[in-house]
């Protein structure tokens, strides 16, 4: 068979510990056969981050500007502990930061479903996409502790005109704080949260708490809106899919007795909460997948999970491990997917199709790795070794291709 041609590359990021050792066993026997690939390479492993001051995570994000797609490993976002055990000239930020400050994008999250592999919620068929939006809100607030006496919130124009309004007149002493959003990061989080919907045909949900934040939640309700009716309303009706607006408590309820199957847009806070309740609910964090969607239209596929530190202390000990690679090959298969998309590529398209199917096939035959075998409704799992469930799912690739 001739292998897959690609006329365009894709940003491939290399990153630490045992995913990266999952990302060289992943190449070589499920992807290389099959792909003759064309990829920028950029190692973003600690060490050459490091090395290189950091550019080297700068230069992989203007990389994905230029060419739209890009595939990532997951990366050690360095604490003290790992400034030690690296020896780093400081304590660089999270290489998902600077990129997400480069493209300006929105992070979705869903997770793979397959048989054998539950969601703790009955009622859920479907993946439910998390959409977090990444600016503001408690995460850039100021706050403060304060005694007994007046608050105030002020704001100065750029003419110093004032305006100002009681928070509280305080009786004892307690706690204030003060946070902001703006309408422009407001605006690009809902196009990419329209966009990505129209892109993967699936229904919009976004929910606040305007009853109550009359101003501040209903803005986002109001811009939300705005975006909908003027750019998406008339592309939505085409697709047959909706745009759906309710109060965050609502939305909850609502979560816990769908079937799935939609994105659930989230302001900042709700998001960082919801995304681990959906990530835990429907199984495993080994099994979610996570791409970043600029505004754009610049796409970058990762896994949702870290570096499984404790299973690359084993490996290095020349212990077995068994470590999930779905979230990093379906990262791949993202990428090929939308790669595809972009340069018409069918054959790159169809490769990528096929390579989830050979993911989930394997599993639901019985064979995965350690994580899913203690959660899994399947009868007798064969429990097979990082390697060892690589090489399954190659069997099953050969099968399909
Ligand atoms: N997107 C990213 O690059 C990213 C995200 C989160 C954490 N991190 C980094 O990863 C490192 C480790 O962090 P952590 O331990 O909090 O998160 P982690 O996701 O690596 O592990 C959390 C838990 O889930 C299990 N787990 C996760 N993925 C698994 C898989 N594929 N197979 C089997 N089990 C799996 C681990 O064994 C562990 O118990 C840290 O240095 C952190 O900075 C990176």
């Amino acid at each position: 068979m001739d292998k897959i041609k690609m006329t365009n590359p894709i940003v491939e990021m290399d990153g630490d510990e045992m995913t990266r050792v999952l990302w060289s066993l992943i190449k070589e026997e499920l992807i290389e056969p099959f792909v003759e690939l064309n990829t920028l390479y950029f190692d973003l492993g600690l060490k050459n981050r490091d090395e290189t001051d950091d550019a080297v995570t700068t230069q992989a994000a203007e990389a994905i500007k230029e060419h739209h797609v890009g595939v990532k490993c997951a990366t050690i976002t360095p604490n003290a502990a790992r400034q030690e055990e690296y020896n780093l000239k400081k304590l660089y930020k999270s290489p998902n930061g600077t990129i997400r400050a480069v493209l300006d994008g929105t992070v979705f999250r869903a997770p793979i479903i397959v048989k054998g592999i539950d969601p703790y919620v009955r009622s859920w068929k479907k993946p439910i996409t998390i959409a977090r939006h990444a600016y503001g809100d408690i995460y850039k607030a100021v706050e403060m502790e304060a005694g007994v006496g007046k608050v105030e919130l002020v704001y100065t124009d750029p003419f110093g005109v004032e305006k100002r309004e009681t928070v509280h007149e305080l009786d004892a002493p307690g706690v204030v704080m003060g946070m902001h959003n703006m309408r422009p990061s407001i605006e690009s989080f809902a196009k990419a949260c329209f966009n990505y919907a129209l892109s993967t045909h699936q229904d919009l949900w976004f929910a606040t708490k305007d009853t109550i934040s009359k101003i501040y939640d209903g803005k986002f309700k109001e811009v939300f809106n705005d975006v909908y009716e003027k750019l998406f309303k008339a592309e939505f009706e085409k697709a047959g899919i909706e745009y759906f607006y309710t109060l965050i408590d609502d939305a909850v309820a609502r979560v816990m007795r769908s079937e799935g199957g939609f994105i659930w847009a989230c302001k900042n806070y709700d998001g960082d909460v919801m995304s681990d309740m959906i990530a835990s609910a429907f199984g495993s964090l080994s099994m979610m997948t996570s791409v970043l969607v600029s505004p754009e239209g610049n796409f970058e596929y990762e896994a949702a999970h870290g570096t499984v530190q404790r299973h690359y202390y084993k490996h290095l000990e020349g212990e077995e491990t068994s470590t999930n690679p779905i979230a990093t090959i379906f990262a791949w298969s993202g990428a090929f997917r939308k790669r595809g998309e972009l340069d018409e590529n069918k054959e790159l398209m169809e490769f990528a199709d096929k390579l989830e199917k050979a993911c989930i096939d394997t599993i639901e035959s019985g064979r995965m790795t350690k994580d899913l075998a203690l959660i899994t409704s399947l009868e007798n799992p064969e429990v097979k070794n990082t390697q060892e469930f690589i090489k399954e799912i190659r069997k099953t690739l050969d099968g399909l291709i």
